[in-house]
Formats: C-alpha cells, sequence, structure tokens
C-alpha cells in the first residue's frame, strides 16, 4: 500500500514536472518537394514529441511565399510558445513576425536566416560560409589547381535561390576560393557568368538548373567531343542534378564526367555519385541539427541558458542573431558508404 502511495506520488510528480516544461512548438518548412525538408521536418517532430513537446508542423506547399505566412500567422494566433521556421524567402516574413513580438513568442530560424526582423531569438544552421569554402577547396585540389604545370581549367558556376540568405555564404564562401584561380587565368568561366545574380537558381529548381545548363552548351559548345569542360560548382543537389541531366544527354558519362559538387547528399546524388556522374555532395545530417533546435527549444522553454556558438557571423539587418552552427561533412564515392549506410542514415536499398 505504502509503495503504491509513493508510486502514485511520484508519477504525478513527473507528470506535472513534464507538462510544466511541455510546450506548443510551431514548425514551418518551406517544401515538401525537397528530399531534405521532409527529412528536417520529420525529424523535428519526433525529436520534439520525444522531449514531450506539442508540434504543430506545417509545410507552406510547395515553396509558396503566401502559404507560410498563413501558416505562421495562424501559428501565432493559436499561441504556440514557441516558433521554428525555414523560411522560403528570408525577406517576407518581417511584417508577419511583429506579432510574434508582440505576444513574446520567441522565434528560432531553422537552417535558412529570417532577414530584418527583430523577433528572431536564435538562428540554429550548418555552417553555411564552410559549406561554399569546402566546395571550393574539393575543385581546387580534384582540378590539380595547385600543382605546377596543370593547364588551365574550364569552369562554369551554378548557386540556389537568390531570396534564400543561405546562397550569400554558399556561392560566397565558394568564390573566396575560386576566385584567385579566376583572377590568374588558371580557371577559365567561358560564360562570364560569374555574379551570384547570373549563376542563381530560383528555388533551387532542378528544372531551371538543367535550362541553364542545356544553354551554357549551346551557346560554348560544350561537350565530350567539343569544349572542354573540367569542372561545374553547384551550390546543392538539386541544382547538381539538373546540371548532370543536361551533360548526360550530350553524351557525358562516368568516364569523361566534369567534377560536379553537390550539398545534402539526397538520394538521386549518392546514386549519381556510386555511377559516376556526380563527384561530391556535402552531408548536413538532419538528425544533428534537429537535436540541437530541440536543445534550444528546450531552454527556451525552461528559461536557462541556450546553447549558442557563434555570436558574430549572422546579422539579420537587425543585428546579430545568437547561432548554433554544425558542422558539414564531405561526402563522396569513396567514403559514402561509411557516412550514409553506416551511420543508419540511408539504407543500401535506398541508394543502390
Ligand atoms: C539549404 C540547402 C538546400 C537548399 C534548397 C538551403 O537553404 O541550406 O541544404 O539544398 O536550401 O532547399
Amino acid at each position: 500500500m505504502k509503495l503504491k502511495t509513493t508510486l502514485t506520488t511520484l508519477c504525478a510528480a513527473l507528470l506535472a514536472i513534464s507538462s510544466a516544461n511541455a510546450a506548443k512548438i510551431g514548425v514551418s518548412m518551406p517544401t515538401q518537394s525537397l528530399q531534405r525538408w521532409n527529412q528536417d521536418g520529420h525529424n523535428l517532430e519526433r525529436q520534439l514529441q520525444d522531449a514531450g513537446h506539442k508540434v504543430e508542423l506545417l509545410y507552406a506547399g510547395d515553396n509558396d511565399i503566401p502559404t507560410q505566412l498563413n501558416q505562421v500567422e495562424n501559428m501565432i494566433a493559436s499561441n504556440c510558445d514557441v516558433l521554428v521556421i525555414a523560411p522560403i524567402d528570408g525577406s517576407s516574413l518581417t511584417e508577419v513576425l511583429t506579432a510574434a513580438k508582440d505576444k513574446g513568442i520567441p522565434v528560432v530560424s531553422y537552417d535558412r536566416l529570417i532577414m530584418n526582423s527583430d523577433a528572431i531569438s536564435y538562428y540554429a544552421t550548418f555552417d553555411n560560409y564552410k559549406v561554399g569554402q569546402i566546395q571550393g577547396n574539393y575543385l581546387v585540389d580534384a582540378l590539380k589547381l595547385n600543382e605546377e604545370g596543370t593547364d588551365p581549367k574550364n569552369i562554369e558556376l551554378f548557386t540556389g535561390s537568390i531570396d534564400d540568405n543561405n546562397v550569400n555564404f554558399f556561392f560566397g564562401g565558394a568564390m573566396d576560393v575560386l576566385k584567385p584561380y579566376l583572377d590568374s587565368g588558371k580557371l577559365i568561366c567561358k560564360s562570364g557568368q560569374t555574379k551570384k545574380e547570373q549563376v542563381a537558381t530560383l528555388n533551387w529548381s532542378t528544372e531551371e538548373a538543367q535550362k541553364r545548363m542545356e544553354n551554357l552548351i549551346a551557346s560554348i559548345g560544350y561537350g565530350p567531343e567539343g569544349t572542354k569542360l573540367d569542372a561545374v560548382l553547384s551550390s546543392n543537389d538539386s541544382v547538381a542534378n539538373g546540371i548532370t541531366n543536361a551533360l548526360v544527354s550530350v553524351g557525358y558519362n562516368a568516364e569523361n564526367f566534369p567534377i560536379l559538387t553537390g550539398q545534402d547528399c539526397d538520394k538521386p546524388s549518392v546514386k549519381n555519385m556510386r555511377r559516376g556522374i556526380q563527384t561530391m555532395s556535402i552531408f548536413k545530417d538532419t538528425r544533428i541539427l534537429a537535436d540541437q533546435v530541440v536543445r534550444m527549444v528546450n531552454a527556451i522553454v525552461e528559461k536557462k541558458d541556450v546553447p549558442v556558438n557563434d555570436t558574430i557571423t549572422y546579422n539579420n539587418g537587425t543585428g546579430v542573431i545568437p547561432s548554433y552552427l554544425c558542422t558539414p561533412i564531405v561526402v563522396t564515392k569513396d567514403n559514402l558508404k561509411e557516412v550514409l549506410i553506416e551511420s543508419g542514415y540511408y539504407t543500401e536499398k535506398e541508394v543502390k
């Protein structure tokens, strides 16, 4: 009897503690049409629920800005305790988020920084500048640009959506590495398109990237029998997939494929790496990012110190947003089994 009473009291106490810390978390994701955001949403939802929170997870159609504005507005109206938002367009949420600020609802910007809003409390992402730098350095090594006697190499450049603040870091990081080689003539960009605005791909669309690569092939005459194309910088995998489609359709194959970069380790790209028609990608383990966001959310809810590791890099126009940057990892066909399959991220069958 005594034991039963003690257990009941203990359970009641535990329940009280967990419900005191349980909160309603609104999670807004940009699109379901790209694999990574499905994984992000799924991991976040599961890990937040495991931590005892209630979760309202919404996707904004396929990168539909008005839908995202609406969804975030409703989350604020329904009194979510914390918002976690991966914006489609970094600058379109300013107005809507003033209501979050007025109600004292903290906002965590997820993966992409929300610009020009003082409602943003924290930012959790991968080190985006490092992603660009890794891609740039990979190209320098693979093209042997630092080795004596290497002939000039031809490269074309592709980045992502101009409204995504991450592009400044991905493209900026890569260009900080590549520009000296372009300036010295060791790298040649025959199209002359080296500015962010010229090489951007709206909504990170595979089709748009394919079209632009097809145009470059037609106008410059790139091809296995034509003008040599040694490398293509692509900021991510959805863009790389479009480039690969265009290159394969004019006869490039594993034997003569240009060095092609990517990011995300999406399944089609992992398969392409295995087949030799994409050279590298960057793995950003969404489980790690979700885990970090859960730590942030728990600390916010419990009014404890929120874990951050960067308080200088990400200024969203209203000031520096305290950030937590996770570490990206380079993946090629040589280590993909170990990094992606043995870690349990994919099964062998999924990326065969
Ligand atoms: C993310 C990338 C992703 C891209 C397209 C970026 O903001 O950081 O991982 O490939 O959006 O969705």
